[in-house]
């Protein structure tokens, strides 16, 4: 039987990661997945702190020693002096994926002006491609959405498995061969 697929969630917040406030960006990722995916899979969810050093290390650790061929971030992405994961994300790819940033920029900004002062990006690290989200809990659906029907394809071509999507929810766009 096929192994189920492996989605690092990793939410960054100082004030999540102390208690101080529930973290509701992380849970927003795993029931968008739920709601979405249609093949087997299981999350790897982190909750950490707004520390470069601590994001890298989670995100190899996710990408390399728990094979999870997506990881999805929420929080830091904006222009406060704590806000570093587009930083530690840059550190650790291989390659970045600036479309991924302009997409999610560009369908937010119908709704929201304030947008723009996410720094978002994306990229891949061996077979795991690496997206940023903003911390925004509404933010999580309308970004993911604006990026999911082309990220199945991205995790082919980086020798991934084979990632399918609820038609009714995601059109996954997959070029005929
Ligand atoms: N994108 C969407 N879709 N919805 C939002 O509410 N909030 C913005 C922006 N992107 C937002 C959004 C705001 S107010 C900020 S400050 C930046 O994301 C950065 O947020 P972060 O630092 O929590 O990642």
């Amino acid at each position: 039987m096929e192994q189920p697929i492996r989605i690092g969630i990793v939410t960054v917040s100082d004030r999540a990661s102390q208690g101080i406030y529930e973290d509701r960006g992380g849970p927003a990722i795993l029931t968008y997945f739920q709601e979405v995916l249609s093949c087997s899979w299981q999350p790897v969810a982190c909750l950490i702190a707004d520390e470069q050093p601590l994001i890298e290390a989670t995100l190899r650790q996710l990408c390399d020693d728990q094979g999870c061929c997506l990881v999805v971030t929420t929080g830091g992405t904006g222009p406060s002096p704590r806000d570093v994961t587009p930083e530690a994300t840059l550190a650790v790819v291989d390659k970045e994926m600036p479309g991924f940033g302009e997409q999610m920029r560009a369908v937010s900004l119908k709704s929201v002006a304030t947008a723009i002062l996410s720094r978002q990006t994306a990229g891949v690290r061996g077979g795991s491609l690496i997206v940023n989200l903003p911390g925004k809990p509404k933010a999580i659906a309308e970004c993911l959405d604006a990026v999911m029907p082309a990220i199945p394809y991205c995790i082919d071509l980086i020798g991934g498995p084979f990632v399918t999507c609820d038609p009714q929810r995601v059109a996954v766009f997959r070029p005929k061969p």
